[in-house]
């Protein structure tokens, strides 16, 4: 015992006195990791592997080390929680801005807006000393009944690789990580923990993969989380193909991998194939109010397994490298300000994403926007006064303020009458946080209908705000939807005001496209997001024409949820079979996601069972396309040019397309540039966004937009060769303003 404690204490002697690397902060990186790594005892090593409490692991306090602390994430920073639970820890002072839910942000289709959020989200973090914010998510929106898509950047690859990055960029330069997740194939709810992803190689390197691909190797994530389900048989946080082969060899990966709370299962897994960091594991009894982190995958078994020769301290060192090197990054960076909270510019940011992402999808006659003062407006529904921050899982917000739709559509009209319309039942109480909102009604369901239906037929215009809510099956973590019609009846209420009002605006407002079964009889539609703290005020701008609406869906709207591609082959695409253990889930519509799939309507039938190796699939036309989104202005398109008609390999073309704002308001128009391969050995979607430009014009202005095509934009991935390549032969490249409308065709032949 003598000689142990000789030993050790000559050791922390010499970690002492030897000259402090890690502590130099202008020493290379590798370099101080190095040096810090040599001075650890076994001990203090295993303790950074996992966590200390539900959001925090430890440093070395002895060598000055700090700790690491997380949070939610994505859109703002989430309230204090205990050390150990869930609960909210009941703080004063850690009120925050809720920025719009990513999917609106994709929906601005301005990646110029994605690095603002990521540093006022950043700021707010420094403020209350959080090293690595929970987020973005960039999991595929598969189907519309998908929980947690409202977290994430829609349905095409190419879309959220060009927003995720810039939101990380952005984050980052304020010292605050960025965690990506769900490491992969999280796309769906629905018994998160237990179903097993069947998915072609193919489908995952050119759906699933790119946007975290993007955020990897482009946005230089400092971490990323697994994701709780499994794929071949292995949960995502302990798989050797997502975590080793892709992420670390194929990417280079040189961030930290952090599990989802309770996403590791298995200390060798967890130990071998690339895990890094073990958050939330339950343990017996952890999630009720039990600290037994030192039972954790990556402790106490973990330390064992290595005096007992079953694992090597090489690979326990490895593990603290990527911990260290996020910590250097973080909470040991001295260039970090003290950040801020709720800022004046925080809340501006926040109203100009959320204004920017509201979507018009129908403008009849001219209904909107709504001049103020000469109408008498009736506002029907719940979401008009619902907090929106409110629920849907780790995501939760509590802010500072949040402007609700109402709010602020009665500060720009004095004529504004309310009515409830229907009601979701009683407040959603998620990790104790009472918000003291009065969501139940005592009228009956039927009396509040006949309440706004008479309302209604005494407004000059009425605005009806519902959609989802966050509450759980309506947008919210940990469940899916369970319809992908509008809940609580929401469908006859908009029917029943509509018969007694033509002047009907639906605002929509969910994280995931609904039946619009009224959309040929509602003269104007509007979809919009959970928007944050200011999105009543970014609302009322576009409705009331201080913002001209510039949002596009970042993903299909189908008439029907059989529509959608993972819902045309049965249980088997979703949710999946059991198979005894686990549900089993075969993505079997592959690459043919979203409008890839819809794109296909029109086709032969025969066509399409061969490009999708499938016999009964039925693809129909979108009631609302990718892409799509109006103005209140209208843009021309002049001639489109292309810089030749025969592109090599190592070269490029130049695409060209002037735009023209024809009408009276300055606006913004999407441009976007698809690759059509017109003949392919591999199946291939009949086109793949590939490039998009937002443009601003004033009236009468015209702008030429310019696309560069490069070889990798033609690529398709060949999974016998495990390899990204393009076939020579005719190709084109088409400009349109959604899936669905298309503005030009220029064909080129690749060499
Ligand atoms: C969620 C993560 C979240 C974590 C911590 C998990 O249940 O899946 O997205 O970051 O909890 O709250």
């Amino acid at each position: 015992m003598k000689r142990i404690i000789i030993v050790f204490s000559l050791f922390v002697l010499a970690t002492t006195l030897s000259a402090q690397v890690y502590l130099d902060s202008s020493a290379p990186l590798e370099e101080r990791i190095s040096d810090a790594l040599s001075r650890m005892t076994l001990q203090e090593k295993i303790n950074m592997v996992h966590a200390q409490s539900k959001f925090s692991s430890p440093g070395v306090a002895r060598l000055g080390i700090p700790g690491i602390w997380c949070t939610d994430g994505p859109h703002g920073i989430r309230p204090e929680v205990l050390w150990n639970e869930w609960n909210n820890a009941n703080w004063t002072n850690d009120s925050c801005t809720a920025f719009p839910a990513l999917i609106a942000l994709a929906a601005t289709w301005n990646p110029d807006l994605a690095p603002l959020y990521g540093e006022m989200l950043g700021e707010e973090a420094l403020y209350r000393n959080k090293n690595v914010v929970l987020g973005p998510g960039v999991n595929i929106y598969r189907t519309p009944l998908n929980g947690r898509n409202f977290e994430y950047m829609g349905e095409d690859p190419l879309l959220a690789s060009r927003m995720v990055v810039p939101y990380i960029e952005g984050l980052q330069s304020k010292g605050v990580a960025a965690c990506v997740k769900h490491f992969a194939l999280n796309n769906q709810e629905h018994n998160r923990h237990g179903y097993n992803v069947h998915i072609s190689d193919r489908a995952l390197y050119e759906i699933y993969l790119p946007a975290f691909k993007a955020a990897v190797t482009e946005g230089k994530a400092w971490s990323l989380m697994g994701a709780y389900n499994l794929y071949n048989g292995e949960h995502a946080c302990e798989n050797e193909y997502l975590l080793k082969k892709i992420l670390r060899d194929e990417w280079q990966a040189d961030l930290c991998v952090i599990s989802d709370w309770g996403g590791a299962h298995n200390t060798d897994l967890a130990v071998r194939n690339g895990l890094d960091l073990e958050y939330g594991t339950w343990t017996n009894g952890l999630t009720i109010n039990n600290s037994e982190y030192h039972a954790y995958m990556l402790a106490e078994p973990f330390r064992l397994g290595i005096l007992e020769g079953r694992y090597t301290e090489q690979q326990l060192d490895e593990k603290v490298h990527n911990v260290l090197r996020l910590i250097f990054r973080t909470s040991m960076s001295t260039n970090k300000g003290f950040g801020s909270m709720v800022s004046e510019e925080h809340l501006k940011a926040a109203r100009e994403i959320a204004a920017e992402s509201i979507v018009l999808l129908k403008n009849e006659g001219g209904l909107l926007p709504i001049n103020s003062n000469e109408q008498n407006l009736l506002v029907v529904g719940e979401n008009a006064i619902k907090m929106m921050t409110v629920g849907g899982g780790s995501s939760q917000l509590k802010v500072k303020h949040e402007v609700s739709p109402l709010e602020a559509i009665t500060l720009c009209s004095e004529h504004v009458v309310f009515e409830r319309g229907y009601s979701s039942g009683e407040n959603y109480i998620q990790d104790n946080v009472d918000f003291h909102e009065q969501l139940s009604d005592p009228r009956s369901a039927e009396q509040m209908k006949h309440d706004a239906v008479e309302a209604a037929k005494q407004a000059d215009i009425v605005i009806y705000i519902g959609g989802l809510n966050k509450k759980p099956h309506q947008d919210c973590e940990d469940s899916d939807r369970e319809q992908y019609n509008l809940p609580y009846n929401q469908d006859e209420l908009i029917e029943a005001l509509l018969d007694a009002n033509k002047n009907l605006v639906v605002v929509n407002m969910s994280g995931n496209a609904v039946a619009m079964p009224w959309a040929e009889r509602v003269p104007a539609i509007v979809q919009t997001w959970y928007l944050g703290s200011e999105g009543g005020n970014a609302l009322a701008d576009v409705l009331f024409g201080k913002v001209n609406p510039s949002g596009r869906l970042p993903f299909t709207v189908c008439r029907q949820l059989s529509d959608y591609p993972a819902h045309q082959f049965g249980r088997e695409t979703y949710p999946g079979v059991s198979s005894g253990n686990y549900d089993e889930l075969y993505y079997s519509e592959d690459i043919f996601v979203g409008y890839r799939f819809t794109d296909l309507a029109g086709q032969k039938q025969k066509t399409v069972q061969k490009l999708m190796n499938a016999k009964n699939v039925r693809p129909h036309k979108p009631l609302y396309s990718f892409g799509y989104g109006l103005s209140y202005t209208t843009f021309d398109f002049g001639k489109a040019q292309i810089s030749g008609r025969e592109m090599t390999k190592d070269g490029s073309l130049q695409v060209q397309i002037p735009v023209t704002n024809t009408g009276t308001r300055a606006g913004k128009e999407v441009v976007q540039l698809y690759i059509a391969d017109l003949k392919s050995t591999l199946p291939r979607p009949l086109k793949e966004l590939k490039a998009f430009q937002k443009v601003e014009l004033m009236p009468g202005e015209t702008k030429t937009v310019s696309f560069s095509i490069t070889e990798d934009m033609l690529q398709y991935f060949n999974p016998d060769k495990h390899q990204w390549e393009s076939e020579p032969g005719d190709f084109e490249a088409v400009i349109a303003t959604s899936a669905s409308d298309i503005v030009a065709r220029l064909p080129f032949k690749l060499k």
